[in-house]
């Protein structure tokens, strides 16, 4: 029997489709990057969590950056996967990243304007692809609306 959630032949035949694969765990794509010399350092991001508590978390390159701080468990849990339709993902930048960082796209925008609570450098985080120049990052998780 065909199902209609199995999107090509290659698709794994365990385990239901959807399921985040192990081997794609921000810990094993942080294992599996070329060693680093002593003298280089991984690239990371600082989170304030929802707590105040600050977080230093290796990130990976091409990721989303909501991927990487709901990879690391620092209350990223209920996103809508990036599909623009929950803004779960929103952070507030810091001041001095938030000119660094690629600006929001319109579809970004209008989907921050949505929420009740805004600030100046607010972002919705699944909108932000890391690149390892974006190394040192500092940020904070909005409050969930
Ligand atoms: S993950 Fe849902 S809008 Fe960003």
């Amino acid at each position: 029997m065909h199902s209609k959630y199995r999107t090509s032949a290659a698709a794994p035949r365990s385990g239901p489709v959807g399921v985040v694969n192990k081997m794609s765990s921000i810990e094993n794509m942080v294992a599996q990057r070329p060693a680093q010399s002593p003298q280089q350092t991984l690239p990371t991001l600082h989170v304030e969590d929802r707590h105040g508590v600050v977080h230093e978390l290796e990130a990976v390159e091409g990721w989303r950056l909501m991927e990487i701080l709901r990879d690391h468990g620092v209350g990223m849990d209920n996103t809508c996967g990036g599909a623009l339709a929950c803004a779960e993902c929103h952070v507030i930048l810091d001041a001095e990243w938030a000119r660094r960082v690629p600006p929001p796209n319109e579809e970004e925008i209008e989907k921050l304007d949505e929420l009740p609570m805004l600030y100046e450098h607010s972002r919705l985080s699944c909108q932000i692809i890391w690149s390892d120049d974006m190394s040192g990052l500092r940020l904070k998780l909005a409050q969930e609306t």
